[in-house]
């Protein structure tokens, strides 16, 4: 197996479709996107099967007939039986006998359209009499690279950068276009390929200094329908404009993004926009001038107007020099508060991107309340691939099995007012922390590549279920059979064992402060970044409620309703709304501590039988994948026990009540 390939593995096998009808292909139809899918389809079917393609004539004698509806239209017999509309983006393939074929509306589609076809092929899963028609349900698939120009990468756990080294765009062109690949193969048509936070030679991306290298890494990813979208600094007409100030309602701080812009766009015509992380962890933002954040993007929004980009606005801002002794301020609150006020103010180019939770990436977290909430103001929501919070891709965790939990929120607004239903409507799209690296496997962990394809699969249709995407990775990258039904299984079992060993019941931020990685109980305890949990011998947890700091009245009143009474709020985030005592009764009759001891005793056993389990495929797997995933399984049980220990200890000692059960808790 070559790591390097991911979801493109030589195959073992033969295609499931006869393999004249596969090399004898027609197209119809023009583009850049268009000729590359053809390109692809002939590119890998080579690659992968070793199958040699041959352009014919005449559309009678070909097996395959690939194209666009305008150009393939008038040629096709039988069109009648053709969907009358196929979606922007979206594919319509029919396997016949003698004949199959991928038809789209636009050249992006088409390449969509091939992708699935060759993935479906490869998972022995096409035969005559398939129809498959799919669209996109969200306009917008964005990857977020927080790379640093000098190579490093802000939470990066796969290596170096794979755009940066030594403060130049470098890389290795070969292994960019199969980056560019895998991405459109799973529907990405954003990219963002530089750090939210931007420090250094990062503002001068924006300058002739980098431009024209910016350029050839966008026409890079120009054939395979993905456009660029850098960070930028909100202070740039300070850091590299040599103006005095940045306030965005300064005319002379608006002009000179104006033609900033313009410069950008003489290089790169098709740039997607830009997106701006502003006030928040040290960067510069409309606060500072004391203007509001529709002012600041607003005047950014104005500059790129005329070149057709947009603007993303992450409402990651929030107070991040809070006193611990102040129990009124609650973080969890201040996306929200910041931002609600402001519903309608944003000009129509501007697209704010909000985290999924009110916090940041945890492991439990409520979806943050302005999904739903915002009526006038168009919005993507924010995930992290790569693992922060979840184990730095040393542990496994599987994270459709969250994001699926996330879609299916009902943000309680009137009908379909599920997160998955708002997809494709208010909810313009989805942007996910990109978990790549120079590392052979990408991802460091070979099993987080299914992190990366699982996104892209749920941006394009986020009704879909984590079960299937995992056992649609692992039959990609393994071949299908037992193997891959294995590997699909230790996937699904990771994030559940994941909640059970780490902070109990939604209670956030147990981990060691600043690489977050590994327990530290009280770790951020005593910080300025306002993620408290204030346990003392007889509770734990922060009143969120109407008592508490309000936070659940920020949702639809049936959710508002729901997540203030203990007795009604999910369980597993028990602890994000409340305050409880040790002895609160759960649902299953026991105590809130005795289920503490208990989720992490499972959790570590959880973790012991996926390790078991990846052992028994030692015959079946290469060797080099079998290692490397062995050795990080070895340590994730070593940081399962961690977790389990010093979380049940910390709790035997806060309250001197031993487990139930019996079981071994240390003092
Ligand atoms: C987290 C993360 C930072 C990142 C920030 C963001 O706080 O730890 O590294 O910059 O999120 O999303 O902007």
């Amino acid at each position: 197996m070559k790591e390097y390939d991911c979801w493109f593995q030589k195959q073992t096998q033969a295609p499931c479709l006869s393999v004249p009808s596969l090399k004898r292909f027609f197209s119809a139809g023009a583009g850049m996107v268009y000729d590359h899918a053809i390109a692809e389809y002939r590119f890998l079917l080579k690659k992968c099967w070793d199958i040699p393609t041959e352009a014919v004539p005449d559309l009678r004698s070909a097996g395959t007939v690939l194209g666009l509806v305008a150009d393939l239209n008038p040629l096709l017999p039988g069109k009648e039986t053709l969907p009358a509309k196929i979606p922007a983006e979206g594919f319509y393939i029919r396997i016949g006998h003698e004949q199959s074929i991928i038809i789209a509306a636009d050249e992006a589609g088409l390449l969509y359209g091939v992708y699935r076809f060759l993935a479906l092929l490869m998972q022995g899963a096409l035969k005559p009499g398939d129809e498959i028609q799919e669209a996109p349900t969200a306009r917008l698939r964005m990857l977020n690279h927080w790379d640093n120009l000098d190579g490093s990468i802000e939470r990066g756990y796969a290596g170096r950068s794979l755009f940066y080294q030594d403060n130049h765009l470098q890389y290795d062109k070969e292994r960019m276009v199969a980056y560019a690949r895998l991405a459109a193969s799973v529907g990405i048509n954003r990219i963002s390929i530089n750090n939210v936070n931007v420090r250094s030679a990062a503002k001068l991306l924006i300058t002739e200094a980098y431009l024209p290298a910016v350029a050839e890494l966008a026409a890079v990813f120009r054939p395979f329908g993905i456009r660029l979208l850098p960070a930028l600094n909100f202070a740039a007409p300070k850091s590299i404009g040599g103006l005095s100030t940045a306030d965005p309602l300064d005319p002379a701080v608006a002009a000179w993004w104006k033609e900033q812009i313009s410069l950008v766009y003489r290089y790169i015509p098709d740039l997607a926009g830009f997106i701006v992380k502003a006030d928040s962890e040290g960067e510069s933002g409309p606060f500072q001038y004391g203007r509001t954040h529709a002012e600041g993007a607003n005047m950014l929004a104005a500059a790129l107007k005329p070149h057709g980009g947009e603007l993303i606005w992450r409402c990651f801002v929030y107070n991040c020099q809070q006193d611990w002794r102040d129990h009124s301020m609650d973080r969890a609150r201040a996306a929200y508060d910041n931002f609600i006020a402001l519903d309608g103010q944003f000009a129509d180019n501007v697209l704010l991107q909000i985290k999924y939770g009110p916090l940041d990436f945890q492991v439990l977290e409520p979806v943050m309340p302005l999904f739903g909430a915002l009526k006038n103001t168009r919005y993507v929501m924010e995930l992290q691939i790569t693992q922060e919070y979840t184990g730095h891709q040393i542990d496994l965790c599987f994270l459709p099995w969250l994001w699926e939990r996330i879609m299916a929120f009902d943000t309680a607004y009137g009908p379909q007012s599920r997160i998955r239903d708002l997809a494709g409507k208010s909810l313009e799209g989805f942007a996910a922390v990109a978990n790549t690296g120079r590392d052979t496997n990408w991802t460091g962990h070979t099993l987080a590549q299914a992190n990366l394809y699982g996104f892209g699969r749920m941006a394009w249709n986020p009704a879909l279920e984590s079960e299937a995407i995992a056992r649609e990775w692992s039959a990609l990258t393994f071949g299908p059979g037992h193997t891959a039904e294995t590997i699909a299984g230790i996937l699904l079992a990771s994030y559940p064992a994941y909640e059970n060993y780490n902070a109990p019941f939604g209670i956030c931020f147990m981990v060691t402060p600043g690489i977050h990685y590994g327990p530290n109980i009280e770790g951020y305890e005593f910080s300025k970044w306002g993620t408290y949990h204030r346990a003392d011998r007889k509770a734990i947890g922060v009143d969120r409620t109407s008592q508490g700091t309000g936070y659940t009245g920020l949702y639809a009143p049936e959710n508002a309703r729901r997540f203030e009474d203990p007795a009604q709020c999910p369980e597993k985030l028990l602890l994000f709304f409340h305050r409880l005592n040790y002895d609160y009764r759960m649902k299953n009759g026991e105590t809130l501590l005795q289920n503490i001891y208990d989720t992490h005793f499972v959790g570590y056993d959880q973790v012991a039988v996926m390790v078991e389990t990846w052992k028994s495929l030692e015959n079946d797997l290469d060797g080099e994948v079998y290692d490397s995933v062995l050795s990080r399984f070895e340590r994730q049980l070593e940081n399962a026990r961690e977790w389990r220990d010093q979380i049940n200890t910390y709790f035997y000692r806060k309250t001197g009540i031993a487990d139930a059960r019996g079981r071994r808790i240390y003092d």
